[in-house]
């Protein structure tokens, strides 16, 4: 029972920041992965349309067995989690930004949060930043259009750069030291984001916090993999293989990556 994998799934290659953070603290572990590239950017889709489409990727992984739920996308998260809770007995583990690390210790009291707008609007990021930001000054930016080019493998470019220039701007001028990423794809910029940001603005994402989550649910339901072997690591995508493939290359042994029309 203990070697059913675990089951992740996010808008497209973005939650794959997670699922490396997974396999790191957890290498014994099998792991699915589900990339709906076809249907990203879901930052941009009503709610009802996220729990749709969160319902769909759930239903596939616990065809395959799935053991627990890693819900690796924000907005995911943020629109789907509490339904999703609601209508599978499976343990969820979900993500959203880090936004109460960074309140508590900035010195400046100004956090900048770059997310989608769906996880800017959902309701669960409101009571978040109220519980958690008393006295704190949260400047929000809704990086629009980042996770198509992130899609497309464009990390570096000048769409990519030009963007986020206009995105960090507005932050840097009400002077933030603490940049919050609320989506999974933009760990992937952490690069040309420390080229773009001055010196002293930490960037926060919570990639590790949700691997340490995954791990704590597994150990309380008696869950954890104890075999002493390597997992294996299958994904699927519905969209182009070479993108995804990038992303996971170089990172563990026993990955596969495949198509899959979903
Ligand atoms: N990785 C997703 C997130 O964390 C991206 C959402 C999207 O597809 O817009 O929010």
């Amino acid at each position: 029972m203990n070697e059913r994998p675990i089951g992740i799934f996010d808008s497209g290659v973005g939650g794959t920041s997670i699922w490396k953070e997974i396999q790191h603290l957890l290498p014994k572990e099998n792991c699915i992965y589900l990339a709906d590239s076809k249907n990203a950017p879901y930052g941009e889709k009503t709610a009802d349309e996220i729990i749709g489409l969160s319902v769909k990727n759930t239903e596939l992984l616990l065809e395959n067995n799935c053991k627990i739920i890693v819900v690796a996308c924000n907005t995911a998260t943020t629109n789907a989690i509490n339904y999703l809770r609601s209508a599978y007995d499976v343990p969820f583990v979900g993500i959203e930004p880090a936004i109460k690390p960074a309140a508590l210790n900035s010195k400046s009291k100004t956090v900048g949060i770059l997310a989608t707008k769906g996880t800017l609007t959902s309701a669960l990021f409101h009571s978040t930043a109220q519980n958690h930001a008393e006295g704190i000054e949260i400047v929000e930016r809704e990086g629009k259009g980042l996770v198509e080019l992130i899609e497309k493998g464009e990390l570096d470019s000048e769409a990519t750069v030009s963007l986020l220039k206009q995105f960090l701007e507005p932050m840097l001028d009400k002077g933030i030291d603490y940049l919050v990423l609320g989506c999974t794809h933009y760990p992937y910029l952490v690069p040309v984001l420390q080229r773009l940001l001055p010196e002293g603005v930490k960037i926060i994402d919570s990639g590790e916090a949700v691997a340490r989550q995954t791990k704590a649910v597994l150990e309380k339901g008696g869950l954890l993999n104890n075999m002493a072997l390597k997992g294996k690591h299958r994904f699927f995508t519905n969209a182009e293989l070479s993108v995804l493939q990038r992303f996971v290359a170089n990172i563990t042994d026993h990955v596969q990556v495949d198509y899959l029309d979903f």
